[in-house]
């Protein structure tokens, strides 16, 4: 999980990076997880491209991208106008949008902001509901501990929760280290004030591939489902034995519903 062939652009103010496989196929976005960076698709940009243009980019303060100039005030809708200035600074749209766990939450937050940006949706490993007031407390103190200089600390407790299994821990856990403790700080608010999207799910009505790992324990294969029933024009792959980052744990299960379904919407 490198970074690939990647990019920069001024972006609302500030240095944004993204991978971008380039070429003339149908554009499709990957927003990453929380606290990741756009290496966790690389996978999937090289099994995608040539034949689609799969841009991926670091959201705010994740692997080489500048952080949010007040992080403190963060909201999805930022990270919402942030993909949305970088797609027209690429001339794209709409584009297949797609977002794994927070950037499922971000791609929602593209739904509510620029719904004209997006032409087919990919929620990976995501939940529309927002956080109960246990989670957000523990993000609270999360933004503690980052203030505190224990940023490391933080990253070791985050890493294990998102795989099912023990094999990619070390890549994932050093993903984990670009990212600045701003950006860290940005998410958690951002996460916690994030609005309920639940009712909006029953306006979207762009075709809608759900995908969820079989083991995911963050937003169970229970959530998908729930998703899937509210989506006007969704369905639902199960990737099995993957926990939250099925696109890493499973990356053939994963790629193969990516790839079926891309196929459907560029038809
Ligand atoms: C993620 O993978 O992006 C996080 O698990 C999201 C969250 O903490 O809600």
């Amino acid at each position: 999980m490198q970074h690939g062939a990647g990019s920069f652009a001024e972006i609302r103010g500030r240095r944004a990076h993204c991978v971008d496989s380039g070429g003339d196929g149908p554009a499709v976005v990957l927003l990453h997880g929380f606290p990741l960076s756009c290496a966790t698709w690389a996978g999937q940009v090289e099994a995608l491209a040539p034949r689609w243009r799969v841009v991926a980019p670091d959201l705010a303060g994740f692997g080489l991208s500048d952080p949010p100039g007040d992080p403190e005030g963060q909201s999805m809708a930022d990270y919402a106008d942030d993909v949305a200035a970088l797609l027209a600074h690429l001339g794209l749209g709409p584009v297949v949008l797609g977002g794994l766990s927070m950037g499922g939450y971000v791609s929602l937050a593209v739904l509510r902001h620029h719904p004209s940006l997006a032409r087919a949706l990919i929620l990976a490993d995501t939940r529309p509901g927002p956080d109960t007031p246990e989670v957000a407390a523990r993000r609270t103190s999360q933004q503690a501990q980052v203030r505190a200089g224990r940023v490391d600390d933080l990253l070791d407790t985050l890493v294990g929760p998102l795989l099912a299994g023990p094999e990619h821990i070390s890549r994932v856990r050093e993903v984990m280290a670009s990212a600045s403790p701003e950006g860290i700080l940005a998410a958690l608010e951002a996460m916690k004030a994030r609005p309920d999207a639940t009712p909006e799910l029953a306006a979207i009505s762009v075709p809608t591939l759900v995908v969820v790992g079989a083991l995911d324990t963050m937003s169970p294969p229970a959530v998908a489902q729930d998703m899937v029933a509210r989506l006007p024009r969704a369905r639902l792959a199960v990737v099995p034995g993957a926990g939250h980052l099925s696109n890493v744990e499973s990356p053939e299960a994963f790629d193969a519903a990516l790839v079926a379904f891309l196929e459907e919407v560029a038809g």
